[in-house]
């Protein structure tokens, strides 16, 4: 039986959200049906309301979410109805080449659930948020976009491990390869900077220096682990980190704004065989000019780490357990729970740059 739930609408380019219900279908083969506990308002919730993603409306916003699986469709095996889960953007296939090298977050036929979720009255089709569409009190998504973790966990907290904060932490562990005694640089530290900063610290590195033009994050991203901060509007960052590592530039530079100028700074930043990893997304115009003899001169890496290169099977779960015992800080990045009918408020704190993440809560 479809039923229905209330759910956050972007109706159409630049319009206010608003709160609609919204008719949720019985999962068909492979899907689940899963009872949102909490989700976070990530910018990509934005761009989609300010049409920078497609124009694909209504959409129905929300992907950064936890909650419990209510029902599930035939030939569902992974995650059964109870289970406490983490969603994300999309499932894999698990026999592509990317899939089978190991490499899934590069999986060329990633999927979501096939069947509509609607408008009630319209019957008008929605376009959920990265595949997700979880700022409603139920969602529809794909069974393999289900992730189970340990239910000891705060829903608002797991939640953040479904998009930002899962793409910084693993631009660290997991594109950087940061290890113990590294020096490590993030030049941006909005939620996905800090993020990295957390996830350097996970894994012990010995310096982790945060660059930011605005002192305000500077303090949270000490707050969340950095030994050391660089305002880039009051000194050169590139040569501040390499002063900062005796002379030598970081092993792992972590880029996390997305422009030119800091792509540029990532790169001279590192040690001659550092590793670059560029998470910040940069516009369609955006170009950046280097001396070939540059390019020749650096050995180490230079990287893109996309959804922090992550197989939620592996590191949802195993994230999840560290914070639980204490080693990892993931409350600090939940500024404020908030309601659904918050949703457009959230945006306009966002905009104003004093939050890390709002998160409805249910
Ligand atoms: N140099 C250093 N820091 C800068 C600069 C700059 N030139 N310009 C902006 N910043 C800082 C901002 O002050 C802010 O702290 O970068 C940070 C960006 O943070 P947010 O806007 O909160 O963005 P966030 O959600 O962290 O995402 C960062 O990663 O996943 C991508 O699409 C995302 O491109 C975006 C980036
Ligand atoms: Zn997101
Ligand atoms: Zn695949």
């Amino acid at each position: 039986m479809a039923q229905e739930v209330r759910g956050v609408i972007a109706p159409g380019k630049n319009e206010p959200v608003r709160v609609e219900t919204v008719v949720i279908p019985d999962p068909g083969p492979g899907e689940a049906v899963v009872r949102i506990q909490a989700c976070g308002v990530c910018h990509t919730d934005l761009h989609y309301k300010q049409g920078g993603i497609n124009d694909d409306f209504p959409f129905l916003l929300g992907h950064e979410a936890a909650g419990i699986v209510e029902t599930v469709g035939e030939g569902v095996s992974d995650v059964a109805p109870g289970d406490f889960v983490i969603l994300n953007w999309r499932a894999v296939c698990g026999q592509c080449r990317a899939c089978k090298r190991g490499r899934p977050w590069y999986c060329f036929d990633t999927h979501n659930a096939q069947q509509k979720m609607t408008l009630a009255g319209t019957g008008q089709e929605l376009s959920p948020a990265l595949g997700i569409g979880a700022f409603a009190e139920k969602t529809l998504v794909a069974a393999g976009q289900c992730t189970k973790v340990d239910p000891a966990v705060a829903p608002a907290v797991a939640g953040l491990l479904g998009c930002g904060v899962m793409a910084g932490i693993g631009a660290a562990i997991n594109t950087g390869g940061v290890t113990r005694g590294d020096s490590v640089a993030v030049i941006g530290c909005g939620g996905v900077g800090d993020a990295a900063i957390a996830g350097a610290q996970l894994a012990g590195a010995r310096r982790i220096i945060a660059v930011d033009i605005d002192d305000a994050k500077l303090e949270t991203a000490a707050r969340m682990g950095a030994t050391h901060t660089v305002n880039s509007t009051l000194m050169d960052p590139v040569t501040a980190i390499q002063e900062l590592t005796d002379g030598f530039g970081a092993d792992v530079v972590i880029e996390a704004v997305g422009r030119p100028e800091t792509y540029q700074q990532a790169f001279y930043a590192r040690d001659l065989a550092g590793t670059v990893v560029l998470v910040g997304v940069p516009t369609p115009e955006m170009k950046l000019e280097l001396p070939l003899l540059d390019v020749f001169g650096r050995g180490g890496a230079l990287k893109s780490s996309w959804y922090g290169d992550c197989l939620p099977s592996r590191d949802f779960p195993m994230l999840i357990d560290l914070h639980l015992q204490g080693r990892l800080d993931l409350e600090s990045f939940v500024t404020e729970t908030i309601a659904l009918d918050e949703v457009e408020k959230a945006f306009e704190r966002m905009h104003r740059g004093d939050v890390l993440r709002s998160v409805v809560v249910f």
